[in-house]
């Protein structure tokens, strides 16, 4: 077996026949070549990435693999969400099966949320699945979605409607990587770190109201962030990996956030931590209103991500918004719906939120019409 350096922190997701390690530290993407030998001796590698992460990181993830003897083939889509399609969907696994990548090879992938996502998807599904390597290269995928396997596309109908469960076999978090993430990038991953401490970790909120801008700096306090958030995020998906229960906490300020992303077309107007930001606020906001949670808590989850540069009320989103009809019609296609009452997560604090399966939706609309209004 070989030695890693020290500086690296893993964080195991245990999952019976299926688990895996997270490892997290700076300037991991060396060690991809060396790990991926470990894991699977003599398979070769397909790395799919988006435009820009293969501008600033392609060529030392493929460093790393020819280091190591590795067959590799590199497939670039377009950045953004538009590659979560079935048009880019397809053209990737044509170049996984043009480039002879066998049941034993491995997909690499190298980028944010709509890389992990895409390329786990081609994954899960290319002769009935090979295995694959997490390497995130945001916030958001470092903290989230490349772990817990997640996968999928959005359909014409709606975001990530179609997909599958498909753990990968490791999780290679290079926080050097995110110091070439834009700035706004960066901010937007970071509402999901915040959730963390929001859904049942009140010493990690408040460790983060203290310690964000080292986090926001590279310091050694952002491998702990990242580190708090993975352990969180793998024991939950340990206890429920299908989503059928404690999971939909990670769903915090989800609900307010997908209509609001989607009423701002998924576009650049809301990034989606940004919507979250916002969402996050509305549900204690939601909350106090509803007798469940002290109005302070509300403002003290305000003050802190507006501290950090992100929005916090539907009125700084730019451009125009459907009124309250529309965000409900928008809640209502979300699939927390069942039998006339809405799942939401609720809260009665800071670190106790809880699943509230039996929301009545008149109370959602008029706590939006006075939200709304307010601005
Ligand atoms: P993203 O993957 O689009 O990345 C954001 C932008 O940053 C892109 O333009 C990308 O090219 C660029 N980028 C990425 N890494 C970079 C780097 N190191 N340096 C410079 N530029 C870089 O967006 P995201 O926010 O990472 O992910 C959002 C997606 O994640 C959404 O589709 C969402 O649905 C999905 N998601 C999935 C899960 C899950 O559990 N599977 C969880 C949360 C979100
Ligand atoms: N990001 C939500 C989940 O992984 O369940």
């Amino acid at each position: 077996m070989r030695d890693f350096a020290p500086a690296i922190t893993r964080v195991p997701v245990d999952l019976a026949g299926r688990s895996y390690d997270i490892a997290i530290g700076r300037g991991l993407l060396q060690e991809l070549g060396p790990r991926l030998r470990d894991l699977r001796p003599g398979a070769a590698a397909a790395v799919i990435t988006d435009a820009q992460v293969a501008r600033h990181h392609l060529a030392a993830a493929v460093a790393s693999l020819e280091a190591a003897g590795i067959r590799h083939v590199g497939i670039t889509v377009p950045a953004g969400e538009g590659s979560k399609s079935f048009a880019r969907f397809e053209q990737a696994c044509d170049a996984v099966l043009a480039a002879r990548i066998g049941r034993s090879d491995v997909i690499v992938a190298l980028g944010g949320g709509v890389i992990g996502d895409l390329a786990g998807f081609v994954a899960a599904v290319v002769r009935r699945g090979l295995d694959f390597i997490q390497v995130p290269t945001t916030l958001l995928a470092q903290v989230d979605s490349s772990v817990g396997g997640k996968t999928g596309i959005n359909s014409p109908r709606g975001k990530n409607l179609i997909g599958a469960f498909h753990q990968p076999i490791l999780v290679l978090a290079d926080t050097g990587l995110l110091d070439t993430l834009p700035e706004r990038e960066f901010r937007a991953g970071y509402a999901e770190v915040a959730k963390y401490g929001l859904i049942n970790d009140a010493r990690f909120f408040a460790w983060l109201e203290e310690h964000w801008q080292e986090v926001f700096s590279g310091g050694p306090a952002r491998e702990q962030a990242i580190a708090v958030c993975c352990r969180s995020k793998a024991a939950i998906v340990a206890r429920d990996e299908r989503e059928t229960g404690d999971r939909q906490l990670l769903n915090l300020g989800h609900t307010f956030g997908h209509a609001l992303e989607a009423a701002a077309g998924f576009s650049e107007r809301l990034l989606h931590g940004e919507a979250i930001a916002i969402g996050m606020v509305l549900a204690f906001a939601f909350s106090a209103r509803l007798g469940l949670a002290d109005p302070g808590d509300t403002e003290r989850v305000r003050r802190h991500l507006a501290a950090v540069g992100l929005p916090t009320a539907v009125a700084q989103i730019p451009g125009d918004l459907p009124g309250v009809d529309g965000l409900m019609e928008l809640i209502a296609q979300d699939k927390k719906v069942k039998r006339d009452k809405l799942t939401f997560i609720l809260t009665r604090g800071i670190g106790a939120s809880f699943i509230a399966p039996d929301v009545d939706p008149a109370e959602v609309r008029a706590f939006l019409a006075e939200t709304v209004a307010k601005g």
